[in-house]
């Protein structure tokens, strides 16, 4: 028997004011499973995870007919979606140096965050995180710990960043172009990565980017967000092999090429 959907969006409408930016916009999102949300810039992507989240500026209006989590409807009782985010619901940004304190270490950090949630032996907090450092490739996880962000590159810092969103033992991770601000190599082995470590805590993974040849790389589904409606969606291999729309196509042909006489 197929499990019971994680998240399900049914017909869910944003805007800000009077602008429309989420448009009866419909998805499902299964336990362990990976999504890759599609679109260009100003397309709604960040406003469909904070709509999930529930962290919306004050001028955003919803509307929709179900944000369901675990069958439960957050739209008619949002009462349930504080204690969501941090609990079974964790985030990373693009920008890592912005979600993490300059003037603590990584170690402090990890710290600080677990005995918020009431785990309170730092050793084996401290043990916990140097095993999930090291499945992220890190070779010394202890001078990880005992670095400042500063201190590590920014590839450095987003891989520190989905470690302590996993420590958090998340049910989903939104994750918001996570690797846009990297390098195209570290962006594709923070993504394998991700994808490796996700499946290893059984996490549900939504990704968005602008970039359907890195989302393709590591997602089960992809769905195309064009002006805050999906036109498209499918098995990624499927999707990729024979795009139907021509927003889609036209993503797949923007992709970076490069020429034997460039390299
Ligand atoms: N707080 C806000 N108030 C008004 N408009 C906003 C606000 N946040 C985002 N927008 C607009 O909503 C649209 C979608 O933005 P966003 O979700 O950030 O897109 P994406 O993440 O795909 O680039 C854009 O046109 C953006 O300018
Ligand atoms: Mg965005």
């Amino acid at each position: 028997m197929k499990n019971q959907p994680l998240l399900q969006i049914k017909n869910l409408n944003l805007g800000y004011g009077h602008k429309k930016v989420l448009r009866d916009l419909s998805l499902e999102l299964y336990p362990g499973e990976i999504l890759g949300i599609v679109g260009s810039s100003g397309g709604g992507k960040s406003t469909l995870l904070k709509a999930i989240t529930g962290l919306l500026p004050a001028n955003a209006t919803i509307s929709g007919d179900q944000l369901l989590w675990r069958g439960h409807d957050l739209l008619a009782d949002g009462s349930k979606r504080g204690s969501l985010l941090g609990q079974e619901i964790s985030m990373i940004f693009q920008d890592p140096a912005a979600s993490l304190y300059p003037g603590q270490t990584i170690g402090a950090q990890i710290c600080t965050m677990q005995r918020a949630r009431g785990h309170k032996n730092a050793a084996v907090v401290f043990q916990a995180a140097l095993q999930v450092l090291a499945k992220l490739d890190f070779t010394s996880p202890q001078s990880v710990l005992d670095s400042y962000p500063c201190q590590l590159s920014g590839g450095m810092n987003q891989r520190v960043c989905i470690a302590l969103a996993l420590l958090l033992q998340p049910a989903l991770l939104l994750a918001d172009e996570p690797t846009s601000g990297l390098d195209v190599l570290t962006q594709q082995t923070i993504l394998k990565q991700l994808a490796l470590l996700t499946q290893d805590f059984g996490t549900a993974l939504l990704i968005v980017s602008h970039n359907i040849c890195a989302l393709a790389q590591i997602a089960d589904k992809i769905a195309v967000l064009e002006a805050g409606k999906i036109i498209e969606s499918g098995p990624a291999a499927t999707l990729l092999a024979a795009p139907q729309q021509a927003y889609t196509q036209k993503l797949l042909q923007s992709r970076p090429r490069f020429r034997k006489e460039f390299l």
